[in-house]
């Protein structure tokens, strides 16, 4: 199994396998070893053989950090930078925490109004009083208000595209235009499509940013965070900054991480496969009154979902609908609770199914009118659509549905 030295050349499907993995030099083992030592022997002071100390130098960790930045795009050499631009986290929240280490106290952020609520937490919470960070929330559906909301200290523009949970999409290729002159970072939060439907860096991103825990781990068992740039000035900064801060994923998650990646291609083939007739379906019954799902002609963005989500070249709408039922609390409950292959649990994008009600679950930590303007009314519930069977995925909620 030669290292790839053109992996960006090849398909994403081989990238999931083979982007920058080597056998073991040691063994030739062809998957790393999980590596827990914390520290490594020099042979006179401050000579040793590019490990020092795990939170800065750990070889499981750079294994699914090179993998990630291929699948994501990056073309950094591994003479250029040991990870090739990719960066493991011990939480998705910690990646978002690191990356917005690259600003200054005063700078200012746009951001999408629509953000996962932990995110909007740590801005809102943590870094507008712990690092003077001005925040702008905007609806970016329409990029022409970014260009309107620019200052002269505006130095980063953070995107979720589709959404968590109302499924908006942002045009990436739109904001890249408008931030790229004027020198703004762009950060993409790529958990909900992953790099099999949408690579953020290939349409003028400078960095993306994903809860691993999510579809690239893919398995609900391993907690993780990830940045990756293109850019070899940025990743000479951020590896200071996962260093400074020690922000670092451990070795045994970074692995769980590797080895759930590996088959990201097949999983989300039957994750947005599944979920495109679980939403048809759902769309003609008559317990729900709206499904939102960017794969639906009926999703306001439609359009650019087709031209935006893609696998091997086809249109997708992802593994992720959003559903408002007809009723109120109590009939969201009574669903939620009658469901029986998904599980009523938080988090998203492993091969479980998993169902959710963001206004009492995921996004309680947002104010009720942020919550009643982003449309997180009390009858919408998130679905996770799993790699079950979907005639048994359908079965279940036609059961959970019935007689509501
Ligand atoms: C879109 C998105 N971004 C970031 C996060 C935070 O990641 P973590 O839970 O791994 O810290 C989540 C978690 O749900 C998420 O859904």
């Amino acid at each position: 199994m030669p290292a790839m030295a053109h992996a960006h050349t090849a398909s994403l499907d081989t990238i999931c396998i083979h982007g920058g993995q080597h056998p073991d030099p040691s063994t030739g083992a062809v998957m790393p070893p999980v590596s827990l030592a914390t520290t490594y022997v020099q042979s006179t002071p401050g000579v040793h053989r590019g490990f020092e100390y795990t939170r800065s130098h750990n070889p499981t960790r750079y294994a699914w950090e090179r993998l990630a930045a291929r699948l994501e795009g990056s073309e950094i050499d591994e003479s250029a930078d040991p990870s090739c631009g990719g960066f493991a986290f011990s939480s998705g929240l910690a990646a978002v925490a690191t990356a917005l280490e690259l600003l200054d106290s005063g700078d200012h952020v746009i951001a999408m109004d629509d953000l996962y609520g932990g995110t909007y937490r740590l801005l809102t919470r943590v870094r507008e009083r712990s690092q003077g960070l001005k925040v702008t929330y905007l609806d970016m559906t329409d990029p022409a208000r970014i260009e309107r909301a620019i200052t002269d200290r505006t130095r980063m523009i953070w995107v979720e595209t589709p959404t968590n949970p109302t499924l908006k999409l942002v045009d990436l290729a739109s904001v890249a235009r408008i931030a790229g002159p004027r020198k703004i970072l762009t950060v993409c939060d790529n958990t909900f499509a992953t790099p099999m439907l949408q690579r953020p860096l290939t349409m003028g991103f400078d960095i993306v940013m994903h809860s691993t825990t999510k579809y690239l781990a893919g398995h609900s068992d391993a907690l993780g965070g990830l940045l990756v740039t293109g850019r070899t000035d940025l990743a000479t900064r951020i590896r200071f900054l996962q260093n400074a801060i020690g922000s670092v994923q451990g070795p045994l998650d970074a692995y769980l991480t590797l080895r759930g990646a590996k088959t990201l291609a097949l999983r989300m083939e039957r994750h947005c496969a599944s979920a495109a007739r679980i939403a048809r379906w759902l769309d003609a019954h008559e317990a729900v009154a709206r499904v939102v799902y960017p794969g639906l002609p009926s999703h306001p963005q439609h359009a650019l979902a087709q031209r935006q989500m893609r696998l091997r070249g086809t249109p997708v709408g992802g593994g992720m609908i959003t559903i408002h039922l007809r009723g109120d609390i109590s009939t969201a409950r009574r669903f939620l609770e009658r469901v029986r292959i998904f599980a009523l649990a938080e988090s998203l994008g492993g091969v479980e199914s998993l169902i959710e009600h963001p206004a009492i679950m995921t996004h309680a930590s947002l104010p009720p009118e942020t919550r009643a303007a982003l449309g997180i009314d009390d009858t919408l519930v998130r679905l996770s659509i799993g790699i079950e069977d979907p005639d048994d995925l359908q079965a279940d909620l036609a059961q959970a549905l019935a007689g509501l």
